[in-house]
């Protein structure tokens, strides 16, 4: 679709009493801003300006991170509004910046965050082709307090739109549809006129939604769209609209899961990202908390009190009281009680790391098990490996960290240190409690211990001297 998005990025956010730009905080695990910005670019817009200013350092490095530019369907760019003097202001800042000055134009709220990309999409649609000059989504909150009033005509069309602070009494009580923020205009009637939207008001700020009256004192149609859920008009600005939001997109994601065979003991008790991908006969547990791109492949069974974050599980694993970020588990593969699986953590096919376990950049080969008490760091364990409970890799010397190699079916006893770099062969027996300093050769046994002394009757002599 050859339709421009301007997501509006640069507000104070006073009301989220926080060190943080607003649009940078989350919803479900993604920013605000990555919302909608996603959802302009899912509704199939070609160019997304995102209008920057307050903490603009840090919502250009988000959205930096989030689009590189080869992943996403349409360009994503910043344009910085130095001075904030209203919205109309950010666009004007926009448009001048980029040059665009025709086709279809969506303005968006960055704080609108569960927007639909089908509602962007007939959104531009409305004004493609100069059908209209504008169009501006309006809801009907249970509490529209704080949104800009749609004052309407005789016959329904849409007057004028007046900001909560500049209503009279009687106006904010009995003017109840709200403007939700998400506007489309014709790009060139846009850039005509958007100098003419002035700032006397009681913010004395720029208003965007004062295009409407403007376009249509130039004769032109604006059009208004309501949207039947008012949810999807909702606007964060404080920290209690943010948990509001996030329920409700929770609510929604995981409608969506059920809907296709995911089977959750309490929904209510599962968080979910909006890019999360989960199979059919999946079973989530409660106290279930799936973020960023993770995967979970068909049968598997996760939680209860599972964090994941970009963590690939394969079909029929178990993940039991698990935190894993960036890991990768196998199909057939079990972790948990308590395990913690840090970046590049890789159990293959059936491996288990079991009960405080820790595992971090390091390869648990096919059907080996780590199943008490280890940590496993820059560790690369063969096939049919057992460790013992209480193994422990020492890759760290103080200064830099260091490789451990175990190979295909080596047994290592409980209480081993393996004293990295070392490796251990193929088949190797190392006995328990040993510290492992040398390269064990493949089928041998390894110790490294104390030899066991005893000296007879002195157990009894040394009681009787008491
Ligand atoms: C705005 C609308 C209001 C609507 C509501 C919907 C105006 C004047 N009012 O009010 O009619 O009901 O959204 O939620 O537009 N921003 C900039 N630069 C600026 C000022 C704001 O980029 O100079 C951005 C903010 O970061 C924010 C968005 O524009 O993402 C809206 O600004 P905000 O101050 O939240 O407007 P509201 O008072 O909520
Ligand atoms: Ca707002």
């Amino acid at each position: 679709m050859d339709a421009t998005a301007i997501v509006l990025a640069a507000g104070a956010g006073t009301r989220m009493k926080s060190k943080h730009a607003k649009v940078a905080h989350k919803i479900l695990g993604k920013p605000m801003v990555c919302w909608v910005v996603d959802a302009a670019l899912a509704a199939g817009c070609n160019r997304v300006v995102v209008v920057v200013g307050n903490r603009s350092d840090e919502v250009r490095a988000l959205i930096a991170a989030a689009y590189d530019g080869t992943s996403c369907a349409g360009t994503v760019e910043c344009v910085e509004q130095t001075e904030r003097l209203g919205t109309a202001h950010a666009v004007r800042v926009a448009l001048e910046a980029t040059g665009i000055d025709a086709g279809p134009v969506v303005v968006l709220n960055g704080d609108l965050p569960l927007i639909g990309a089908d509602t962007i999409r007939a959104f531009a649609g409305t004004v493609e082709g100069g059908a209209n000059a504008g169009a501006v989504l309006t809801f009907t909150p249970p509490d529209p307090f704080g949104y800009g009033r749609v004052e309407l005509a005789a016959d329904g069309s849409v007057n004028r739109i007046i900001e909560q602070k500049d209503c009279t009494p009687e106006q904010a009580a009995e003017l109840l549809e709200c403007n939700a923020g998400c506007y489309a205009f014709d790009g060139a009637l846009l850039a005509a006129h958007i100098g003419e939207v002035g700032n006397d008001n009681a913010q004395g700020e720029y208003y965007l939604p004062d295009m409407v009256e403007i376009l249509k004192g130039h004769g032109e149609s604006v059009v208004i769209s309501h949207c039947e859920d008012y949810r999807d008009g909702l606007g964060v600005n404080s920290r209690a609209q943010l948990a509001e939001l996030a329920c409700v997109a929770r609510e929604r994601i995981n409608a969506r899961h059920l809907a296709a065979g995911v089977t959750m003991w309490d929904p209510a008790q599962v968080w979910i990202g909006p890019d999360v991908e989960i199979a059919p006969d999946v079973e989530l547990l409660p106290q279930v908390i799936l973020m960023g791109a993770t995967r979970i492949g068909e049968d598997s069974v996760v939680g209860p009190n599972s964090r994941l974050t970009d963590t690939m599980v394969g079909t029929g694993c178990v993940v039991d009281e698990t935190v894993a970020v960036e890991a990768q588990i196998d199909d057939g593969a079990t972790c948990g009680p308590r395990a913690y699986l840090r970046p590049a953590a890789h159990l293959c096919e059936g491996a288990k790391a079991g009960t405080h376990v820790e595992i971090k950049k390091s390869t648990v080969g096919r059907g080996s098990k780590v199943p008490h008490l280890s940590y496993v760091g820059d560790a690369t364990i063969g096939e049919g490996v057992n460790l013992g409970a209480g193994t422990i890799t020492c890759n760290y010397d103080g200064a830099k960290k260091w490789p451990t190699t175990i190979g295909d079916g080596a047994f290592v006893g409980s209480s081993t240190m393996l004293v990295a770099p070392v490796n251990v062969g193929a088949g190797c027996v190392i006995g328990a409690g040993s510290v492992i300093t040398e390269d064990v050769s493949a089928g041998a046994l390894g110790l490294g211990r104390a030899r066991q002394t005893e000296i007879p009757g002195w157990a009894d002599a040394h009681k009787k001297t008491k």
